[in-house]
């Protein structure tokens, strides 16, 4: 028997390149979620275009429309419970939520970050990965807090820093590596193989992969 798939709500508020590969990984026949919706609180998000495109339910709430992060989140809290999400992913999505909003939502709302969390919080992440001179970065998806950039990690990505990398030619080999890391992140979460206690997150029935990253490559 197939096991129902688990309806999941992305948040975005730009281009949507990771959305667009939980969209493209959740037509496989066996992927445990279903992208019931793409929300985004910024009209001009390029990425509603594209998923509208793709046949999936959009819908744009406006943060400036709303007085308070409260009532913008109430509206939110509105949309999803229509499109009945049980999950929600963020994906670009550059508002930060309300305690209230996020423990609503503890153990069922993620988020890619493109770092090594818990370092390089924030904005240009890249930027701070060669000012630190770090020889490896990469990606983080986490269960969202309160607190920016904060949550349980639930999976990383890792790739190597080049010499003469500049911040678009990290960005772009962490980017690839995050079209690959959110959409197995989701499938862990939607088949219901992750549980987190004490903010800590512990994978069932995990495939292990032992091999090093050397960076620079060891000859
Ligand atoms: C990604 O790098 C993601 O990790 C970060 O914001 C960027 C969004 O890019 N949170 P896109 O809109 O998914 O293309």
């Amino acid at each position: 028997m197939t096991q129902p798939k688990i309806p999941t709500a992305i948040l975005i508020s730009g281009r949507g390149s990771n959305m667009m590969s939980l969209v493209e990984a959740a037509r496989a026949a066996d992927y445990p979620a279903e992208i019931v919706a793409v929300i985004s609180n910024r009209p001009e998000a390029a990425g509603i275009a594209w998923a509208k495109s793709q046949g999936i339910s959009t819908r744009v709430i406006d943060h400036k429309a709303f007085k308070t992060r409260e009532a913008f989140e109430a509206e939110l809290d509105k949309a999803l419970h229509e499109v009945k999400a049980e999950i929600v992913a963020l994906a670009g999505f550059m508002r930060l939520m309300t305690p209230a909003f996020v423990a609503k939502w503890q153990t069922r709302m993620i988020n890619i970050h493109p770092s090594l969390l818990p370092n390089f919080k924030g904005l240009h992440t890249h930027e701070q990965a060669l000012a630190a001179g770090v020889k490896v970065a990469g990606c983080t998806v986490h269960f969202v807090r309160a607190e920016m950039d904060a949550g349980p990690i639930i999976a990383q990505a890792a790739v190597p820093v080049l010499s003469g990398d500049t911040a678009e030619t990290l960005g772009a080999r962490v980017l690839s590596a995050e079209h690959r890391l959110y959409p197995a992140a989701l499938r862990l979460l939607a088949s219901g193989r992750i549980t987190c206690k004490n903010e800590k997150v512990h994978i069932y029935q995990e495939a292990n992969d032992s091999s090093v990253l050397f960076s620079p490559k060891v000859e």
